[in-house]
């Protein structure tokens, strides 16, 4: 099992150098929306979520498969990019829509952030929806682990540390040791801040404000539910599946 000494957490994607991850497991965390349009998507039955950095990577992929296989997934700055089948809404990941399909899936930091972090020993993505599946994952794993905060565009999201803070609490039955990393102690005591009323904090985010327009509220409610899947949406020769199923 691990060690909570040996979790750090790192506040965004910009925060680490790819090397840094050799030899650890990394979980990738974009509350909003990334993890959680993902986790719901292999709950729902999609075969494969294949993650790209920019649009041009998702084109190359597409050109190599038929067309009835995959959807063309993702957002830029929260909407939908033009010509793709689905945005970035777990809404839109119903098992109507997603069942058998292979996923491409393009988002602002999110899927950079599982891109970079390919030279960890084992990638998993995490949110609330999925908490339990990813903490016996981490008991299950020796070595050194990195919760991933994504972020946006370099900044820190809350709702990515309250998520880091979440698991850490959980993991350590709500007393942090004194020897934890600096980074554990920060989403920690985040959490015990905020953990009471998590959506309340994410509706105040700079996310919330920043995609008012574009995000519903219905969106923000959902990525808050605790627990929801027992997926664990984990990377194998850069594809994610569920390690679970
Ligand atoms: C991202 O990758 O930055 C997000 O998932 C943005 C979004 O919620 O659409």
């Amino acid at each position: 099992m691990t060690d909570i000494q040996h979790i750090d957490v790192f506040f965004s994607l910009q925060a680490f150098q790819e090397e840094e991850l050799r030899g650890k497991t990394a979980v990738i965390i974009d509350v909003l929306r990334a993890s959680s349009s993902i986790a719901t998507a292999i709950h729902n039955g999609a075969k494969k979520v294949i993650p790209v950095a920019d649009m041009s990577d998702a084109m190359k992929i597409a050109t190599t498969m038929d067309q009835k296989d995959y959807l063309l997934c993702g957002e830029k700055n929260g909407i939908k990019i033009d010509g793709y089948q689905l945005g970035n809404s777990p809404a839109e990941y119903g098992p109507d829509v997603v069942k058998d399909k292979t996923l491409i899936f393009n988002t602002t930091n999110g899927t950079k952030a599982i891109k970079k972090a390919s030279l960890a020993n084992e990638v998993l993505v995490g949110t609330f929806l999925n908490q339990q599946s990813i903490i016996n994952a981490l008991q299950g794993r020796e070595g050194e682990v990195a919760l991933i905060c994504s972020g946006w565009r370099g900044r820190i999201s809350i709702e990515d540390i309250l998520f880091a803070g979440s698991m850490l609490h959980t993991i350590c039955e709500g007393n942090l040791p004194a020897a934890a990393k600096d980074g554990a102690k920060v989403a920690f005591g985040l959490f015990q801040k905020y953990g009471d009323d998590i959506e309340q904090a994410i509706r105040e985010s700079d996310y919330a404000k920043r995609l008012a327009d574009v995000v519903s509220s219905e969106d923000l409610a959902f990525c808050c539910k605790v627990n929801e899947f027992d997926v664990l949406p984990g990377m194998r020769d850069g594809i994610l599946t569920n390690l679970n199923g």
